[in-house]
C-alpha cells in the first residue's frame, strides 16, 4: 500500500512540480535535531514523558526560535546536517485569529506531521512597534515547520519592515492577509479584504515584502467584496497582483466578503460559497499555483478538491473544531505517508510536557486555560466528550497546572478511545466537486486582450 502511495507522491511531485516553480527547493536545505524536555509524570497519562522536539533551521537568517537561550545554544551548536524538504502545502490548517496560537499549531502538529501551519494574522504595525517584544508575537516551537506567517497591514513601509524583522524567525512563507471583513481590520484599519479593491496598491505591497525576505510570499484573498463580485473583477486582481509583483501563490477564500455590517462570522456563512470562481481561475491562470478555501469539512472534500486540480486545500474551522478526525487523517491518505500512529493519550502526553515548559513563559500568560483551550474539540463527537467539557469547565476553577487538568478531566473518556489511533476516514462529500467543470464562468480576458478583440 505505501508502495501505491510512495507512487502516488512522486508521480504528483514531478505532475506540479510545487516547489520548483516557486523556486524553492535551493532554500529547503537545513538541520534537524531532537531536543527532550525533562519528563513530566502524570497518572492518567502514565509513563514518563519525555517529549521529542525536531528543531529545524531553514534558510539563511539566523533563527530565534520558541525556546530558551540554553536551546538556542544547543541548535546552534549541533554540528549534525541533515537535509529536510517539506513536501508540498497539498493541505493547510487556516490562519484564524485567537485559534491558531501556538498552542493549538504544537496540537496540530503532533497530530499531522506534514499539514502547513498558518499563524493568525499579526499586525505588520504590532510588529513594527513591537520589536523589542517580538517573541511574544513571533517566536514558536520549531517542531511547528512548515509554518507560514500571516501579516497584515496596508502601511506598505511598515509591511516591509515587519517582514524584514520576522526573517530572524524562520517563517517558511509569508502571506498577506486581503481577506478579513471585520470592520476593525477593512474598515478603519483599511486593510484586510479592502485591498481587493486597489491591486495595484497589492502588487507594491507584495513586492516590497517580497523585496525584504528570501521566502516565498502569498496572499489570501476572498472572491470579491460587496457589488466587485464579479469572476472578471477576482481575474483582474489576480492578474495585477501576480505579474506587477513577485506572488505567485494565491489562497482563494470561495465566498465574497460583505462590508455592510454583517459579523465577520456571518461573513464566514452568510456569502454563498462559489467554487466554480476557484476553479475557473486554475483553467485561467495556469502558470500560477491555488489554494482553496472556504467550506471544506472532511478529508474526503479535500480529496475531492485536489482530484478536481486544486494545488493545495486549506481548511479552518473543521481543522479547528475536530482535530483529530481531519488532521489525523493528513499525512495518510493526502500526503500518502504512514501517519504518526499515536494515541490520543500519547499527544496528551507530549502536549502536556509542552503546556508545562511554556506556561507563564510571558509573565502570567500563557495560562492553564490558553494551554488547555485547544485540547477541547480533540474528542468531538467521541463516547464522553460531553461529560469532558462539563469537567473541564469545573477544573478551570479548580486546576492551576496543565497536569492536574488531566487529572481531573480525562477519567471522562474511556480508554477506549484515549488509546486508538486514527482509524478510518471519516465520510464526507467526495462528489462536493463532480460538476465543476461544467459550472465555470467564462474565461477571463485581460483589459488589454478585450481592447484587441473590440479594435
Ligand atoms: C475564529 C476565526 C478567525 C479567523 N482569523 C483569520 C485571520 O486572522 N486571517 C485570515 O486570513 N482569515 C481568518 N479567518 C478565516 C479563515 O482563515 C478561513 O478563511 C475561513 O474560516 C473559511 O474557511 P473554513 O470554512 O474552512 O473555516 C478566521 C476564521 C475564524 C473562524
Amino acid at each position: 500500500m505505501y508502495q501505491c502511495h510512495s507512487m502516488k507522491i512522486l508521480f504528483l511531485l514531478m505532475d506540479r512540480l510545487w516547489f520548483a516553480e516557486r523556486d524553492e527547493m535551493p532554500k529547503l536545505a537545513g538541520y534537524s535535531l531532537a531536543v527532550s524536555f525533562a519528563p513530566i509524570s502524570c497518572n492518567i497519562l502514565k509513563n514518563n514523558c519525555r517529549f521529542p522536539l525536531v528543531i529545524s533551521r531553514r534558510n539563511k537568517f539566523s533563527c530565534r526560535l520558541f525556546s530558551t537561550h540554553a536551546l538556542k545554544a544547543q541548535l546552534h551548536d549541533k554540528p549534525g546536517v541533515v537535509s529536510r524538504y517539506y513536501l508540498p502545502p497539498w493541505f493547510s490548517v487556516a490562519p484564524m485569529m485567537e485559534w491558531t496560537d501556538n498552542h493549538y499549531r504544537t496540537l496540530a502538529r503532533l497530530i499531522s506531521k506534514h499539514a502547513w501551519l498558518y499563524t493568525e494574522m499579526v499586525a505588520a504595525e504590532t510588529i513594527v512597534h513591537q520589536k523589542d517584544n517580538l517573541d511574544r508575537f513571533l517566536a514558536y516551537s520549531p517542531d511547528q515547520h512548515p509554518i507560514v506567517l500571516q501579516i497584515g497591514g496596508s502601511n506598505i513601509e511598515n509591511l516591509a519592515k515587519a517582514t524584514e524583522l520576522a526573517n530572524a524567525y524562520c517563517y517558511d512563507e509569508i502571506n498577506l492577509n486581503c481577506g478579513c471583513p471585520s470592520p476593525k481590520v477593512a474598515g478603519h484599519g483599511c486593510f484586510g479584504v479592502s485591498l481587493m479593491l486597489n491591486p495595484k496598491f497589492v502588487a507594491e505591497a507584495m513586492s516590497a515584502i517580497a523585496a525584504s525576505t528570501n521566502v516565498p510570499v502569498s496572499v489570501k484573498c476572498r472572491i470579491g467584496v460587496d457589488d466587485h463580485d464579479s469572476y472578471n473583477e477576482l481575474c483582474d486582481f489576480i492578474y495585477q497582483v501576480s505579474s506587477l509583483s513577485p506572488t505567485k501563490h494565491f489562497i482563494i477564500h470561495s465566498r465574497k466578503a460583505l462590508l455592510n455590517g454583517i459579523s465577520p462570522a456571518e461573513n464566514r456563512s452568510i456569502p454563498p460559497l462559489k467554487y466554480e470562481y476557484f476553479y475557473g481561475l486554475l483553467r485561467d491562470f495556469p502558470d500560477l499555483t491555488f489554494t482553496i478555501n472556504g467550506g471544506i469539512t472532511s478529508v474526503e472534500e479535500v480529496i475531492a478538491s485536489r482530484e478536481a486540480g486544486a494545488h493545495g486545500v486549506m481548511v479552518g474551522r473543521a481543522a479547528y473544531t475536530n482535530p483529530w478526525h481531519i488532521l489525523g487523517h493528513v499525512d495518510s491518505a493526502i500526503y500518502g505517508t504512514p501517519s504518526s500512529g499515536l494515541t490520543r493519550r500519547q499527544v496528551l502526553k507530549r502536549y502536556l510536557a509542552y503546556g508545562e515548559s511554556v506556561m507563564g513563559k510571558y509573565g502570567r500568560r500563557p495560562t492553564m486555560r490558553d494551554i488547555v483551550k485547544p485540547l477541547l474539540n480533540l474528542f468531538h463527537s467521541e463516547p464522553g466528550n460531553g461529560l469532558w467539557k462539563r469537567k473541564a469547565d469545573a477544573a478551570f476553577k479548580n486546576c492551576s497546572t496543565v497536569e492536574s487538568f488531566f487529572e481531573e478531566t480525562l477519567v471522562a473518556i474511556p480508554d477506549s478511545v484515549l488509546d486508538s489511533p486514527v482509524t478510518k476516514l471519516p465520510p464526507g462529500r467526495r462528489e462536493l466537486f463532480a460538476n465543476i467543470h461544467n459550472l465555470l464562468p467564462p474565461p477571463y480576458r485581460t483589459g488589454e486582450e478585450a481592447v484587441v478583440i473590440c479594435a
